[in-house]
């Protein structure tokens, strides 16, 4: 019976559509030809004159934890509004931040790769983000990527891409980790590490090598070193809050010194690493004092595991770890992350303190991740 009212119904519905839709063509009939609209097909190009395709983002740039679920807002419409949905495509591609991952050639050969492609309810997605991206869809026009399990090298410029017919229209959003910077150099001394060593060295300490932008940030926020250090774009640079000699000179004002692009097997340099925010925790270890052996054994024991440069550095400066005693950590630095400047707790400014790499039967305690 059902079925019946169906099939006499269904052909009235679609007179009645196609009657609303002429009507709606007829709100805007100000001499432009709903051609495509009013064939029903709803999909031919909208190359009529006076519907343009917008496609905006809120935000050109988005902050996000390591490990959290990000999402990179992307909203298209079309002005004037039209009646009729049309199939659009997305695609969502990429430049990575850590676009110079090669160890010789430098990174400006950087190209947008695909991240996901979407049409209609079917999606796809592509190398590192298989399975790990969707579309928001919260709304009509809502293209807003979902990127769950944000990883350290999820980091770069996305373009939304929305694609009607001939229509192309685009915008860019920024994505970076919330995180810190930190100068970090060889256990071997100052100025050791060429470009693919202070790539592994930040690895090793659970970082990557900073961007222009985060040192750049950095700097904003008052990071001030006299040491160049290797960036990820393979330039070498420091940042300066206070001119002053041996460090630029006075003439300079304060800013980002570069010596540029350098040689990234034969120049040696430290290295700018940047940590991202942990899901662990950092502890104190509260022990007898250990040598560095007994100190990793320690950590594991608690069921963690020694922590790491770039750990302690993200949870200073996102977590507020402040304590003022010393402990070892896994690259054989004894150090000690002070929020709160006082006395018998170093300089005055708040900072990690370090009293550098000491030989390993030193006593001290230890600093753990889990
Ligand atoms: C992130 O998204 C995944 C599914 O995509 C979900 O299982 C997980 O709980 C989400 N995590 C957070 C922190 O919201
Ligand atoms: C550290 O202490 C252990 C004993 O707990 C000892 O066997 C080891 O030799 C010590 N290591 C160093 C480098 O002193």
């Amino acid at each position: 019976m059902a079925m019946l009212n169906l099939h006499i119904l269904l052909p009235v519905l679609a007179q009645w559509l196609t009657f609303l839709t002429s009507c709606q063509a007829a709100r805007y009939n100000n001499g432009f030809f709903y051609h495509d609209l009013m064939n029903g097909n709803g999909n031919g190009e909208i190359y009529f004159n006076g519907v343009r395709l917008h496609v905006e983002s809120p935000n050109s740039l988005v902050s996000a934890a390591r490990g959290s679920n990000v999402t990179l807002p992307c909203y298209y419409r079309y002005e004037p509004e039209l009646s009729v949905p049309r199939t659009t495509r997305v695609k969502w591609s990429w430049i990575p931040a850590n676009g110079g991952s090669s160890a010789i050639a430098p990174s400006s050969s950087a190209r947008e790769t695909e991240v996901m492609v979407a049409m209609g309810n079917r999606h796809r997605s592509y190398g590192s983000f298989r399975g790990r991206v969707r579309l928001r869809r919260a709304a009509p026009g809502d293209m807003s990527l979902v990127i769950s399990e944000l990883h350290l090298h999820d980091t770069g410029r996305y373009r939304c891409e929305v694609i009607d017919g001939l229509e192309d229209e685009s915008v860019t959003v920024d994505l970076e980790l919330r995180g810190v910077v930190f100068p970090y150099f060889s256990q071997n001394g100052r100025y050791h590490f060429n470009f693919l060593e202070a790539q592994q060295a930040c690895e090793r300490q659970d970082a990557t090598l900073a961007t222009f932008e985060q040192l750049f940030t950095a700097w904003e926020e008052g990071l001030d070193w006299c040491n160049a250090g290797w960036l990820a774009d393979g330039t070498v640079q420091y940042p300066i809050t206070i001119p002053r000699e041996g460090c630029g000179g006075t003439d300079l004002s304060a800013g980002l010194r570069s010596y540029g692009q350098r040689h990234r097997l034969f120049h040696r340099f430290d290295a700018f690493c940047f940590a991202a925010s942990l899901k662990g925790t950092v502890y104190f270890l509260h022990t007898n004092k250990l040598n560095f052996t007994e100190a990793v054994q320690a950590c594991i024991k608690d069921g963690g595991q020694i922590a790491k440069v770039g750990q302690l550095y993200a949870a200073w400066r996102l977590m507020g770890l402040d304590r003022c005693d010393a402990g070892w950590l896994a690259d054989r630095s004894v150090r000690y992350p002070i929020v709160k400047a006082r006395t018998n707790c170093g300089p005055s400014e708040p900072g990690i303190r370090n009293f550098g790499f000491l030989p390993e039967d030193h006593k001290y305690n230890v600093y753990c991740y889990r």
